[in-house]
């Protein structure tokens, strides 16, 4: 029988099936299965394997090859240097993928600038805006230099022949999806079409060790394939995370195969394209609301290797109506939430069930990491006790469906982080094993309740709470 030419690839999650379902078997996703063509191997193919071909490479002890073959270059931007893992290296095909609008164009421009102001030489392929409207907004980043090409041009092999013929420092493609293969069917931004043109990019890259960044948008409705059908094939993998309508701009790496694909880079979109944000958090805290108010509280994440402060908010609603509760979370997971709520509920006895609540992350930040929890937990607590948590205080520690505050990874970064900011208390995890940086003094708490009670001493002794309460009428 013949070999199937066709297969379906869910534009979503890249995943392939033999036959066309209208609910990808992998992710779920409905309607994203599209038609995949794979090549057939031409004859050339059947004589490299002949048995008279050449042999083109040996085995060599692991001893005698050299340690790193490319020298990275690198950006102005210690930001994006550090999501690179240490700059650009030659001949690798970077991914930055996004939701429309985020900036990956503004990024790549930036990223365009700076190599040519050390004399380098970019094209810039774009398929997405005019030449003049990329003209103005490289005119609002910073000078205009003639080191970068510009070419508007959609033709995969027109765009190939022009990185050859240039062999620039860097090549940007604008974006992965409006690239077309003429030897392929299907429109712009089909499954085919986007690996078949990222694929060939790679080939590129390394045959001249050039570097290629490619922009992939993320869409929802799957009608053109996402970047996570390009994951499996490129080197580097970074998302341009953040919310439109605040300054903050987060770059992750997902995948680099030179580099920790844990770091992040922080940016900030303002009047004059990004800047980078060294230190990111003093400015999630001046960000933040300041001082102690009630429903606040500062917790510490560890992104990759470097620590964010960052301010959780919440708000508490009691409710008249019998319509179920709403809860609603932006930048923590919901069901993290849920579960943060079932505890308080049975482990605190805290009324939650007949109010709605609200979470939110200050800076328009996504919160990962279970070590906010027990933060989370006592910003919810304190609206129901109608009190804020102490000032200066920094919460530290993951929540146990029991109750227990489980110890998280890399505690003395986070507290000096914390001292750093000039923060003065913290509540970590018992029996996590810390040094105890100068100026911040440090309550281990095994439970939520002890940490309840660690936070809002005078409510648990109530008799004192009460004669707090009478000393101040009087
Ligand atoms: P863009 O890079 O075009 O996004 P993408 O390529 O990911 O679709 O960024 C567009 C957004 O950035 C747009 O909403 C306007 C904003 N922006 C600024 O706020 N300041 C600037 O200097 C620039 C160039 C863009
Ligand atoms: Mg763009």
């Amino acid at each position: 029988m013949p070999k199937s030419t066709v297969t379906f690839m869910c534009s979503e999650c890249g995943g392939e099936s033999l036959r066309w379902a209208g609910q990808c078997p992998h992710c779920q996703a409905w309607n994203t299965l599209q038609e995949f063509q794979v090549r057939k191997s031409g004859p050339g193919r059947k004589q490299a394997g002949a048995a008279l071909a050449p042999i083109r490479s040996r085995p060599v002890p692991l001893s005698e090859i050299e340690s790193e073959a490319a020298p990275r270059r690198s950006l102005a931007w210690g930001e994006l240097n550090r999501v690179l893992g240490g700059g650009v290296v030659p001949g690798s095909v970077v991914l930055v993928g996004g939701e429309p609008g985020v900036g990956k164009s503004t990024l790549l421009m930036h990223a365009a600038q700076q190599v040519a102001a050390k004399g380098g030489r970019v094209l810039y392929a774009s398929g997405e805006e005019s030449p003049q409207q990329v003209r103005m907004r490289a005119a609002r980043l910073g000078p205009l230099s003639p080191g970068i090409l510009l070419l508007a041009e959609t033709d995969l092999d027109a765009i190939c022949e022009a990185i050859r013929a240039e062999a620039p420092q860097l090549a940007i493609i604008d974006s992965i999806q409006t690239v077309t293969d003429a030897g392929f069917e299907g429109g712009a931004g089909s499954v085919t079409q986007v690996r078949e043109s990222a694929a060939r990019f790679m080939r590129l890259a390394k045959d001249i060790g050039v570097p290629i960044f490619l922009v992939g948008h993320v869409t929802k409705e799957g009608a053109i394939a996402g970047p996570r059908v390009l994951e499996h094939i490129v080197d580097t993998v970074l998302y341009l995370e953040g919310d439109r309508r605040q300054e903050l701009r987060i770059l992750r790496a997902m995948k680099n195969r030179f580099g920790s694909a844990e770091e992040i880079g922080v940016f900030a979109m303002g009047e004059a394209g990004l800047q980078e944000v060294p230190d990111p958090s003093a400015a999630l805290l001046a960000d933040a609301a300041g001082g102690a108010s009630q429903g606040t509280a500062v917790v510490v994440v560890l992104e990759g290797t470097r620590p964010l402060l960052i301010e959780v908010q919440s708000l508490v609603n009691k409710i008249e109506t019998n319509y179920p509760p709403r809860r609603i979370a932006s930048g923590i997971d919901i069901n993290r939430l849920h579960m943060i709520i079932a505890v308080l509920e049975k482990r605190a006895s805290a009324q939650l069930g007949k109010s709605d609540i609200f979470v939110n992350v200050a800076g328009g930040i996504r919160i990962t990491e279970p070590a906010a929890d027990l933060g989370l937990a006592l910003s919810i607590y304190s609206n129901t006790r109608n009190r804020p948590l102490p000032g200066g205080l920094v919460v530290i520690g993951e929540l146990g469906l029991a109750g227990e505050v489980r110890r998280v990874g890399q505690l003395d970064r986070r507290l000096h982080e914390a001292a750093r900011h000039g923060l003065t208390r913290a509540l970590i995890p018992a029996g996590a094993k810390a040094g105890r940086p100068a100026g911040l003094e440090v309550i281990e708490v095994r439970s939520l309740a002890d940490a309840i009670a660690a936070a809002f001493p005078s409510l648990m002794k109530s008799g004192a709470f009460i004669r707090e309460a009478e000393a101040s009428v009087t």
